[in-house]
């Protein structure tokens, strides 16, 4: 087979050393973005022989993330059509697996390590004025290091994706979508016009929870948000989110779709640590060919004779098209890239953004920091737990309970903010240096004094941008402008989240286990009355984060939309032969975490291009 398995075994007698050494993080595996130096054995005769041999497919899909791992999945159900799936990253490495460790995984080979541009409303504390940008980079993509939480959005993003001329994209189209990738284990999947039960992705709520994901979410039905079931079309309401877990272990897309059929479906063939350069387009007639991808230092030329699909991620599809001369004329010919469509590739970024630094102490009552040997101990336990993981480490913990709201400024019946919480492994540490804190925070999510709340912005007006790096644009990092908070009624409804938090400590399940926001102003805030309106303008401004969920840089859109990059079936305008399928066809961004979404996406557009085929 043309797939290499050099995966990186990493045990858990390793993650030990680590969390002993106090260096758990990200030296586990090799540090080395694009392998060119590697010595690499796949390089060697025998691999080009057989690449020779199968240069050419019906479709080849570049990026083995969310969406590419169920299109190379559902793709490869049709015999006749021969399928490569190309992933510049390794293969999943078992770290991945445990749910509690989501955190180490920033910032490691598995991440492309992306960071944003410096700007004046956001990022001001981080170093450089840079914000990490955390993007997968393994088969799996995002879906391998992400924070496991199961949501779909609002049934109103889906309908207004269709108003804006999106035929065939409104939520009673995209439900029974959902409910294919859905293998529900959880009581939502009695509920069976919701959810489905017999889809790749199984779906639970965590063998264990610890008591401060109890109070959080009494805490929030005591402020009279309904306990209901997040992935209901209306999702204003809270609860613990369901997981993309089986027996407190990841499911990634890479676990759901690609390793049950991995080996077993010869149509099907996968090349890791491949870093597709560039597509091969037939300028004349705009027709896209195959890739050229880099592999070990060598560089290879492979052909679709029906398509290919770009599933790179909201980064990295905007920078392969730009590459390949689809892209914002300007800017390519600034780069002497040769203009193929000039399209608004890389615009209409957005995400859900929040801020770090807004603290809840926890009473010995329910604070689940321990000593480092009892830390080992849970190591060890969980090591030895066969066949399901269950305790601490088999779970996110309170990053899986979240609340949606509507602020006054949500002028429909659905939510525009969420709540989303992690613990603060050592609230001192956090205080004494917040920006040292959050670039080395890896710690485990099971073991923490105090919280960090963060209300979210679900439905953002400022959008951002991402360019092509001018000094490498084919290998060095794309230049990201977030540009959140240009539109500042952003800010105002964020403000009113923060209050809404505040009011939480009001409650009986905030009281009676001593829990309280810390009324101490953060570094670079000292100016600002602690709770003040200005006070959270300096939090979010000054420690600005996001959740990971950037969407919308190749927006599908009807023709006359001059923005819109991809049709309503993701075809590129002005090439034939390319698709866009990822999470950067999103127009807007849905009112929720957005894995989902994205693989929902990667289903229903198998399905119309296995119709389009037949016809
Ligand atoms: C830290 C983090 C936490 C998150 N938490 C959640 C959560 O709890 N719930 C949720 O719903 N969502 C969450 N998300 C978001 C969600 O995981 C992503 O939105 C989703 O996985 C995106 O899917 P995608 O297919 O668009 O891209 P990705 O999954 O990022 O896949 C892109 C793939 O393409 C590969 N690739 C890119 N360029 C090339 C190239 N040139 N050649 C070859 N291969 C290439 C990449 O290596 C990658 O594997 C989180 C994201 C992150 C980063
Ligand atoms: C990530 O980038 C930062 C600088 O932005 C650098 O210091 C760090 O070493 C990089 N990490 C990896 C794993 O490449
Ligand atoms: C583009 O090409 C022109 C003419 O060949 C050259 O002068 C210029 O330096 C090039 N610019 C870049 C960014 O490579
Ligand atoms: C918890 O803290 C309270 C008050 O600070 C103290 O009286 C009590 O002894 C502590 N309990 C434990 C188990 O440490
Ligand atoms: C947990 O954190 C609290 C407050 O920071 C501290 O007083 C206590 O000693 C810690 N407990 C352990 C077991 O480390």
């Amino acid at each position: 087979s043309v797939s290499d398995r050099t995966s990186v075994n990493i045990g858990l007698d390793e993650i030990s050393q680590r969390i002993e050494n106090n260096s758990l993080p990200t030296t586990y595996i090799e540090q080395n973005p694009h392998n060119y130096d590697e010595e690499n054995k796949y390089s060697s005769g025998e691999y080009e022989d057989e690449a020779k041999e199968k240069n050419e497919y019906d479709f080849i899909i570049v990026g083995a993330g969310s969406a590419g791992c169920v299109l190379a999945n559902r793709l490869s159900e049709e015999e006749q059509w021969r399928i490569l799936l190309i992933e510049a990253g390794s293969e999943e490495p078992d770290i991945t697996m445990v749910p509690s460790l989501y955190k180490a995984l920033k910032g490691s080979s598995l991440d492309w390590n992306y960071s944003t541009q410096p700007e004046e409303k956001s990022c001001r504390s981080m170093k450089g004025h840079m914000c990490d940008f955390t993007r997968g980079k393994s088969m799996g993509g995002s879906s391998a290091v992400n924070t496991l939480v199961y949501m779909r959005g609002n049934r109103r993003d889906y309908d207004h994706w269709e108003e804006i001329g999106n035929y065939g994209w409104g939520y009673d189209k995209l439900l029974p979508y959902f409910r294919k990738s859905e293998n529900n284990k959880a009581v939502e999947g009695l509920d069976t016009y919701l959810h489905g039960t017999g889809g790749p992705i199984t779906v639970e709520r965590y063998p264990y929870y610890d008591d401060n994901s109890f109070m959080l979410l009494e805490s929030f039905k005591e402020s009279n948000v309904p306990e209901i079931d997040l992935t209901a079309e209306d999702n204003i309401g809270v609860n613990i989110a369901l997981s993309t877990s089986k027996d407190g272990r990841r499911v990634s897309e890479n676990v759901a779709y690609i390793k049950p059929i991995r080996d077993i479906r010869k149509n099907l063939d996968i090349i890791t640590n491949a870093f597709v350069t560039k597509l091969i387009i037939d300028h004349e007639t705009k027709t896209v060919l195959g890739v050229t991808y880099e592999k070990g230092g060598k560089s290879y030329n492979v052909y679709a004779k029906k398509e290919v699909i770009s599933s790179g991620g909201t980064v990295n599809s905007p920078k392969l098209l730009m590459l390949s001369g689809i892209g914002p004329r300007e800017q390519l010919e600034s780069l002497n890239i040769s203009v193929v469509a000039d399209l608004s590739v890389g615009h209409n970024l957005q995400d859900h953004v929040t801020a770090n630094g807004f603290i809840i102490s926890l009473s010995n009552k329910t604070a689940t920091n321990v000593s480092s040997e009892q830390l080992l101990e849970e190591v060890q336990r969980y090591h030895d737990q066969e066949p399901k993981k269950y305790g601490p480490l088999a779970t996110t913990n309170v990053a899986g309970t979240t609340a949606f709201i509507k602020t006054m400024y949500s002028l429909e019946n659905a939510p525009d903010i969420q709540f989303i919480f992690e613990g603060i492994n050592n609230i001192a540490e956090f205080y004494s240096d917040p920006q040292a804190y959050l670039m080395s925070d890896s710690f485990t999510a099971a073991f923490y004094d105090g919280l960090s709340c963060k209300p979210l912005l679900i439905k953002p007006r400022s959008r951002g941008i991402i360019l092509l790096n001018n000094n490498d644009p084919v290998h060095g990092n794309p230049l990201i402008y977030q540009r959140f908070f240009t539109d500042k009624e952003d800010i105002d409804v964020l403000i009113e989240g923060f209050k809404f938090a505040l009011s939480l400590e009001e409650t009986e399940a905030f009281k009676k286990n001593g829990a309280r926001f810390v009324r101490v102003p953060i570094k670079n805030c000292e100016n600002h009355e602690w709770g003040s309106n200005d006070y959270f303008v300096c939090l979010l401004t000054e420690y600005t984060t996001t959740i990971y969920h950037p969407v919308g840089t190749c927006k599908m859109g009807p023709s006359s939309d001059k923005d819109a990059v991809v049709d309503p079936r993701l075809r590129v305008y002005g090439v034939k032969r390319l698709r866009v399928v990822d999470a950067s066809v999103m127009p807007f961004i849905p009112r929720g975490n957005i894995n989902i979404p994205t693989v929902t996406i990667a289903e229903y557009i198998s399905d119309l291009i296995k119709s389009e085929y037949k016809q």
